[in-house]
């Protein structure tokens, strides 16, 4: 019996210490969250999260999973960003300065973008706005003014980037402008005007929404992914990120404004998400993967915690409880239960759902073998701030 398995065994007797046996589609928001602890599940996961990835030789984290290959690879900038807003969110100064310092080590000294990789040459706008949020949750925590000049100087950047037919391009300097590039230099637009009310932040995070409504708004709602400047061919693609960053956005200019034109449009979002078979599997549970998800769960818990929304709160502690059981592969580390067969095999057989399909997907697991999934900072992160959310909202 190899190690995993035997961290296998002990995890599933750790998590399913109370028998459940529910059927997925009537959980039942009130049992979960009054059985489940999501500031626990939170601090669990940063720990592991900090403890499998954090490599003090390189004081950066590491892209490999440690117990699948050895060496060191930096990560990249997005993902870093991700698990480095978690452990800011912490409160844990030590660590957020070790986080910061990381990041540092991504930004081009000449040009001030943050690239994808160290010392590397491509820069995207929607990785500059997750940096940019740790710099000012980091600045809100520490009142290390550096912090907010960084994210300041980022938001400046990032308006640079407002295309030729509009919206902000994806990669700098490139033609494919993205849903996701827009709403994310939108809301941060809104959280640099909290720490410098420069009122024309406003203008611009309203343009960059404005924009999306008229040239990327499906009937239902949702975002396309993005189209190309040079022919506006369209992807049609929708994720719950660009939407979850959208309804952030919304929230926050109801909240600077007072315009309740704002506010019907968060909440308009917000209810669409619960209620559109778009993003909702048959089972009730949000069908994007986890590392697409932690921004919608951003985007609701704005909207109770800036704007008193409280209908969503059952709601959301529900989604987040289900990742908490289903999607966790050991203590504190997480994937994405449908495309995961340990984790698939154990949904199904907890549940006995067997409408939801299965992906097979080698690249997840080390070394093409099945009873040991890759972790990735990336899905850890993601899982860390989504838990952190609900502590917000509880
Ligand atoms: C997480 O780590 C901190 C600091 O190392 C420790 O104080 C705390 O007890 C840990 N929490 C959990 C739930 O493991
Ligand atoms: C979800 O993740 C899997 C890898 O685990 C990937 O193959 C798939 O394309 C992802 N889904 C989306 C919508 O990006």
């Amino acid at each position: 019996m190899d190690m995993f398995f035997i961290s296998i065994l002990l995890f599933l007797n750790y998590t399913f210490s109370s028998p459940i046996n529910v059927d997925i589609r009537s959980i039942n928001p009130k049992r979960d969250s009054t059985s489940w602890d999501p500031e626990l599940a939170f601090q669990i996961t940063i720990n592991a999260t900090w403890s499998l990835f954090w490599n003090n030789q390189y004081q950066a984290f590491n892209a490999y999973d440690p117990q699948c290959q050895s060496g060191f690879n930096y990560d990249s900038v997005w993902n870093v960003a991700v698990a480095g807003k978690a452990i800011v969110n912490s409160g844990d100064t030590t660590k957020t300065q070790l986080v910061i310092n990381n990041l540092y080590k991504f930004q081009n000294q000449q040009t001030g973008w943050f690239t994808s990789t160290p010392g590397g040459s491509q820069a995207y706008t929607d990785d500059n706005s997750q940096v940019l949020w740790v710099f000012l949750d980091a600045y809100k925590l520490t009142s290390n003014q550096q912090y907010l000049t960084t994210a300041i100087n980022l938001i400046h950047l990032i308006q640079t980037q407002w295309s030729t037919i509009g919206g902000i391009t994806w990669e700098v300097g490139a033609n494919y402008i993205a849903s996701i590039s827009t709403t994310e230099a939108a809301l941060s637009a809104v959280r640099v005007y909290e720490y410098n009310n420069d009122k024309t932040l406003l203008t611009f995070a309203n343009s960059c929404l404005s924009w999306l409504d008229t040239h990327l708004t499906d009937t239902d709602g949702f975002y396309f992914d993005g189209i190309d400047s040079r022919d506006w061919s369209i992807n049609r693609g929708k994720l719950t990120y660009t939407v979850g960053t959208a309804i952030s956005t919304y929230s926050y200019l109801t909240k600077f404004t007072g315009d309740g034109l704002y506010l019907n449009k968060a909440i308009k979002l917000a209810n669409s998400v619960f209620e559109s078979t778009v993003f909702l599997n048959s089972n009730g549970v949000w069908n994007n993967n986890l590392s697409y998800s932690h921004l919608l769960f951003v985007g609701i818990a704005d909207l109770i915690t800036l704007l008193q929304q409280t209908q969503y709160v059952n709601q959301l502690t529900s989604q987040a409880n289900f990742i908490w059981l289903y999607d966790q592969l050991t203590p504190g580390s997480f994937g994405d239960y449908q495309n995961i067969q340990v984790l698939y095999n154990r949904y199904q057989s907890i549940t006995n759902d067997k409408a939801l399909g299965f992906n097979s997907i080698i690249d997840n697991y080390c070394n093409g073998n099945f009873q040991q999934p890759k972790r990735t900072l990336l899905n850890d992160g993601s899982a860390a701030q989504i838990f952190y959310q609900i502590t917000r909202i509880n």
